[in-house]
């Protein structure tokens, strides 16, 4: 294992090659323990560089086993090479030159699951952001565009299939029981986006025909027998091919586009040019074994990673600092498409209830960083919710301010400008503001300035003069390196209703821009008054969550209950449903830490269970407005010196609350969502099943005994119906014969399939309480969990230290201890896993102090170990200071 070296790597050192890479032809001969990669690169000085400068090539655990300089082995004293690099000197003024590289590696002992491995019997690749130094000697960065060659040559009988990007060249037969295949991707693409993938698999076929009329071949390769499983995400491709042509003007532009499925990934999904690799969590699936919520993501996976062909691929980041270029605009762009083929309403609920609950404390926290950050140590610790989803919310305040089509036509420029292009942030604004005519520089520091920005507002009507007077104020707390902040641009979408619900149409607007219901906000403080408003109104403010903000606006109970009834924007109504209840929330939190009863105040309840019964709400708003806010969420409300223990036990109270004044709905709710005929995974039937789901869990804490969702267990006909049974079994009654039994029978029922055990490792790594530490550990001991795939150490180990505030921030730290220990062991094999699960310890800060203490005590004895990857060692230290 590599023990930290991690220079710190600042954008401000940012310079281009010295030399341009013109081609890249790479041979394999794929052996599960020694593959020789030949890599012939040809490169010629750039125009105006240093005369004398040698070239310097990345590696990452590489040995060198030949080197030829234009096809003659070149003289060790012009060449040096280490693990870590390639150096040769004496190289021509401005001739090109070819070196053909030589190395051997060992893909059955890379654990890391960084640049080429194995995984079920199959060799694959994954390379961004660095891997592709660990398969040879290269300029690694991806500022470097070459159209590649590959030629794979390997047993024939165990690899019938060999792919790689682009377009295939051809194949044949190739000495003794071995086979190759050629393949060519014309379009200059970075390392990162190369792929390799070779083994026995089955296919799933299909063709596409693109706007202009060319028929694409598309394939989906997954485990023989499991080729049923990928008709969802067949039909999912489809439906982003379609959507990007008729929303974006783009085709797809080459002549065959493969998705391969694997077990063993440490993302979600990678978007190789032409050979997207998929994490086959994230394509499996059929009512069996897929809940709803499995069939969105597939969904949206799909889609982000094919989107990525246009954004990321045909126009790429200049360096990793440009990460949210591709990442945080391709989120946009597949949350549109989501939002396209689903609710937008309900599918905004769900995208904001991520970012709060994932980017908001990361914003908050030690971890915290600018969507585009200007150092990094370990690249790979910052592909963040920061990066993606603030990134996103970024693009969409873009596209709020810009509107519809002048969102549209600063796209359309980028795609014209710089197509084939590696670039930056800076750039991709330019063409919004060279589209619009609007100055974007301040809107800018959205980019720049980390943390989440809190505005203050409070509102008076006066009467006599007919106005409405709304004063503001922005604050963006300090985060790490960033003591103080400038005001930013912030859009909030804004509307003032009457008070039995009709929209008031000020006349005029002083004090701010406010166009199109967008009031921006620019200064720290603001005065805007809204003029003709014949009586008080009632605000609604940053409605759809038009800007990624924490808002402070005291507004009455009753107020927020008029805008849960009558808002036109059905987000606003969840809104200010959850304004509701958090204070509620809060208060419990606080009265149970106190030994005092909790108490919900009347018109929340009242309101609550009212949304829940109408029925002029789509199912799928209802059971989202049911959703309380989650015990995370109210940790990071509260701020500080925070007890999981009394966030649970009011959060429990407040719900008992809730189901017993809804008893009847909710039974009403539970026997009335049904769905009908054959399993569908469609939003509507997904809404149905979800508030069914909800109703289901209300009742159980009315009743207070397994026998309803045991009854729904033995029931269930889908993996949506099922696995939320068992969750409240094990939940809610841990210990009980009914869950038992339960457990076991889903553990038989599907021991077969890994996937589907990582939910019942999820639901029992989940369970509330000091025991649930006894329980992960023996966990670990089943057969069915290997610690060296992700997809199970997620499932067990992160679930508990992300998901469970009172199982894993037990009293006593051991939760804590018991992480640190599996980091550690986790790190000898797989850094980047070990480093993602360690982010759990972001909000380590805000728990009182005795927690607090054990909490740092285990980081302390993560980052005293002798041995630690550069991955671990830039979280664990950032997280202690
Ligand atoms: N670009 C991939 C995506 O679609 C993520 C790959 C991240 N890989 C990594 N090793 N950090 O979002
Ligand atoms: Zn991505």
């Amino acid at each position: 294992m590599r023990t930290d070296t991690g220079q710190v790597i600042h954008l401000a050192d940012y310079r281009p090659t010295d030399f341009v890479l013109e081609r890249v032809d790479l041979t394999f001969e794929l052996d599960p323990t020694e593959t020789k990669v030949e890599a012939r690169l040809i490169f010629h000085r750039r125009p105006g560089a240093d005369p004398t400068a040698a070239i310097v090539l990345d590696g990452d655990e590489l040995t060198l086993s030949g080197l030829l300089f234009d096809q003659v082995e070149l003289d060790p004293s012009r060449y040096d090479a280490t693990p870590e690099g390639l150096t040769v000197r004496d190289l021509p003024e401005s001739a090109p030159f070819e070196l053909t590289i030589t190395t051997i590696i060992n893909p059955e002992a890379n654990t890391k699951l960084m640049g080429l491995y194995r995984t079920g019997g199959i060799y694959c690749t994954q390379c961004e952001a660095e891997g592709f130094r660990r398969i040879t000697y290269f300029p690694d960065r991806p500022d470097v565009l070459a159209p590649f060659t590959v030629n794979i040559i390997a047993d024939k009988d165990a690899n019938p299939l060999l792919l790689s990007n682009g377009n295939f060249l051809g194949g044949a037969g190739y000495g003794p029981g071995k086979h190759f295949a050629a393949w060519f991707d014309p379009h200059p693409k970075p390392s990162y986006l190369f792929a390799l993938v070779a083994g026995d698999l089955g296919v799933v076929e299909d063709t596409f025909t693109t706007m202009s009329g060319r028929e694409v071949v598309l394939k989906i390769y997954v485990e023989h027998g499991k080729e049923p499983r990928a008709a969802y995400a067949m039909d999912a491709l489809k439906r982003s091919m379609t959507w990007d042509e008729e929303r974006f003007g783009r085709e797809y532009d080459l002549d065959i586009f493969m998705i391969v499925a694997v077990s063993d990934f440490n993302m979600g999904a990678m978007e190789n040019k032409g050979l997207n690799v998929f994490n086959d969590k994230y394509v499996l699936a059929d009512p069996e074994i897929a809940t709803d919520a499995d069939y969105a993501n597939i969904e949206a996976i799909i889609a982000h990673e094919y989107f990525h062909n246009w954004t990321g691929n045909r126009i790429t980041c200049r360096d990793w600092f440009q990460l949210c270029l591709k990442e945080g605009l391709t989120v946009y762009r597949d949350h549109e498409f989501s939002s396209d083929q689903r609710s937008r309403a309900v599918k905004r609920i769900a995208e904001v209830r991520h970012l709060k609950s994932e980017q908001f404390p990361e914003d908050g926290g030690p971890l915290a960083h600018p969507v585009r950050p200007t150092k990094y140590r370990e690249i790979n610790n910052f592909y963040t919710t920061t990066v993606y989803e603030k990134g996103s919310e970024v693009t969409r305040m873009i596209a709020t301010l810009l509107g519809k089509d002048g969102f549209k036509k600063g796209m359309d420029l980028y795609f014209d400008r710089h197509d084939g292009q590696a670039v930056t942030i800076e750039d991709f604004v330019k063409c919004f503001e060279d589209a619009s005519g609007r100055d974007l520089t301040q809107f800018s520091l959205w980019y720049h300035q980390a943390g989440t920005p809190l505005v203050t507002a409070s509102g008076s009507y006066d009467s006599a003069a007919g106005s409405f007077t709304l004063s503001l104020e922005q604050m963006i707390p300090a985060t790490p390196g960033q003591p103080s902040k400038e005001p930013m641009h912030i859009p909030l979408s804004l509307a003032l209703f009457g008070e039995n619900g009709g929209k008031i149409e000020p006349t005029s607007v002083d004090g701010a821009e406010y166009t199109g219901e967008v009031l921006h906000l620019t200064s720290r403080t603001q005065t805007a008054v809204f003029h003709g408003i014949g009586s008080r109104p009632v605000v609604s403010i940053n409605r759809s969550f038009s800007a990624p903000i924490n808002l402070h606006f005291d507004q009455s109970p009753a107020d927020l209950a008029r805008l849960a009834r009558h808002e036109t924007d059905h987000f606003a109504r969840w809104q200010a449903l959850t304004d509701l209840a958090l204070p509620n929330l809060l208060k419990a939190a606080r009265d149970a830490r106190e030994g005092k009863p909790v108490v919900c105040e009347a018109t929340f309840v009242e309101t609550l269970i009212a949304a829940a019964a109408d029925e002029s709400l789509e199912p799928a708003f209802r059971a989202q407005a049911l959703a309380l806010p989650s015990e995370s969420d109210i940790a990071r409300e509260l701020g500080g010196n925070n007890d999981p223990d009394a966030i649970h036990a009011g959060r429990q109270a407040i719900l008992k609350q809730i189901a017993d004044a809804g008893k009847d709905v909710f039974a009403g709710l539970y026997a009335a969502m049904t769905t009908s005929g054959d399993f569908s995974p469609d939003a509507k039937s997904a809404g149905l099943r979800a508030l069914r789901n909800t109703a289901l869990t209300y009742l159980s804490h009315a009743e207070e005994t397994p026998a309803r969702a045991k009854a729904a267990f033995d029931a269930a006909n889908n993996m949506t119906d099922l696995s939320h049974a068992l969750t409240i079994l094990a939940h809610r009654f841990p210990d009980g014969a009914e869950t038992r039994e339960a457990l076991a029978t889903f553990r038989d029922r599907f021991a077969e399939n890994a996937l589907v055990i990582d939910k019942w490792f999820a639901i029992q790594a989940g369970i509330p309480g000091v025991k649930t530490l006894g329980r992960v550990r023996g966990l670990m001991d089943d057969p069915l969990f290997k610690r060296t795939n992700p997809n199970r150490m997620r499932a067990l180990v992160g679930t508990f230290a992300f998901a469970n505030p009172t199982g894993f921030g037990r009293a006593d730290g051991e939760g804590y201890r018991f992480l640190a220990e599996q980091i550690l062991d986790i790190d000898t094999r797989n850094p980047q896993l070990a480093a993602r699960i360690l982010t759990s310890m972001r909000s380590w800060r805000s728990l009182e102090p005795t927690r607090a203490d054990h909490a740092r005590s285990a980081l302390i004895e993560i980052e005293r170990a002798t041995a630690l990857s550069t991955d671990v060692r830039d979280i664990v230290e950032r997280t202690l200071k």
